[in-house]
């Protein structure tokens, strides 16, 4: 039987948001700049990973608290070897209605039938332009959009259903939201525009780098007729719209300028067996070493239990630039979005 734990402020525990590796192919300017994230860079050796079967067990956990929804991320989720047997070994689980994906689309011509045929069912990829030169500046690795497109096609031939993710950052990619919109319009994928965050402390964040929502708004309201759509469900992250006269949806994803705190219903899994109850609260809850212990399955959900049961962390609700600064946070390339 399912139970439902809620938090301090009455939110149900409904998602999971699983980081399986903290490495990453490309190195993203806005997450994991180059500079800071170089050749020596200390990353988690394979021994503090969960294994698929610790995952296993933990998720097993999670849903009987109330989780619905996993979502596997990274660093780069498709780095960590045979990802497929874990989706297969998750989406058997009983009461799990929703397994997702998000990923930088690369690895996805090898991988994207083979995640299909083990269960999952949709994929969200990030791409912040269509513009060779400064897609390859923004991902630090020089790589062009190519290899995205030919993964967002195997993702396409896959049966998958698909959404893109777009940081929009300003004076480097906002100029590219029309040709962006006109692309999944036509390509018949559901695009965001997420607003570009604070997280952790190596991206530099000014609030003057931020375009918000209701700029993009106003600048594709001259290029486009479209109407709001209703929430999908309680604590959907984007607010939607739809294209007039299609049904081709795109969403913004407002974590500066309309923070969604009061519906935030997911807990995060770091790669090495952390629990955060906040995108932006560093203080992890080590859950790997206590199962790694001999933790029964009985201790492990009244530890988790009682973790939510506390929490109150609203930090987007509450971000001023005192918070910013004073906040231990995490990278984001750990935690996992
Ligand atoms: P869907 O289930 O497809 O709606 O996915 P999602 O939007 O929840 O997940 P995705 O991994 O695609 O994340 C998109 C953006 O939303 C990323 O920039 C995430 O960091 C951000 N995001 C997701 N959840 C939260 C959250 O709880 N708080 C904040 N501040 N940002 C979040
Ligand atoms: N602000 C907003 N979104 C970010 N992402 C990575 N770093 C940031 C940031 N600083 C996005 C990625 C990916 C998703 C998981 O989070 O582009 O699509
Ligand atoms: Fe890698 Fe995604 Fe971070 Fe870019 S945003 S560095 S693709 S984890
Ligand atoms: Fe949830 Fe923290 Fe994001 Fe607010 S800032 S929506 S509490 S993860």
């Amino acid at each position: 039987t399912k139970q439902q734990v809620k938090d301090q402020l009455g939110r149900p525990l409904r998602d999971i948001r699983i980081s399986v590796i903290d490495r990453c192919n490309f190195r993203c300017q806005y997450c994991m700049p180059a500079e800071l994230f170089g050749p020596d860079y200390a990353f988690l050796p394979k021994s503090e990973l969960l294994t698929y079967e610790e995952i296993t067990r933990l998720a097993s956990i999670f849903i009987k608290l109330g989780v619905e929804k996993i979502r596997l991320t990274g660093g780069e989720p498709l780095l960590r070897k045979d990802l497929p047997i874990l989706v297969e070994m998750l989406s058997k689980i009983n009461g799990l209605k929703d397994i997702a994906l998000t990923t930088n689309g690369v690895l996805l011509p090898k991988y994207a039938s083979q995640l299909k045929e083990a269960g999952l069912e949709r994929i969200n990829i990030s791409l912040d332009s269509l513009n060779d030169e400064l897609f390859g500046e923004i991902n630090g690795r020089n790589v062009g959009v190519g290899p995205v497109l030919q993964g967002i096609e195997a993702a396409k031939g896959a049966g998958l259903r698909i959404k893109i993710n777009m940081v929009v950052k300003k004076g480097l990619n906002d100029s590219e939201i029309i040709q962006m919109a006109t692309y999944c319009k036509e390509q018949n994928l559901e695009l965001r525009f997420i607003e570009y965050m604070d997280v952790g402390s190596t991206n530099g964040w000014m609030m003057e780098d931020v375009v918000t929502k209701q700029q993009i708004y106003e600048i594709l309201k001259e290029h486009f007729e479209f109407e709001p759509v209703e929430a999908a469900y309680y604590g959907e992250v984007a607010k939607r719209y739809r294209y007039k006269g299609t049904d081709i949806n795109f969403g913004f994803i407002t974590s500066v300028s309309e923070s969604f705190c009061s519906t935030c219903t997911r807990a995060r899994l770091s790669a090495n067996g952390q629990i955060f109850t906040c995108l932006f609260n560093g203080n992890g809850h080590n859950i790997r070493d206590f199962i790694r212990s001999g933790a029964t399955d009985q201790d492990v959900e009244e530890r988790i239990k009682g973790i939510w049961n506390h929490r109150s962390d609203r930090y987007s609700d509450e971000r001023t630039e005192e918070t910013r600064i004073a906040r231990k946070k995490i990278e984001m390339s750990y935690i996992g979005g």
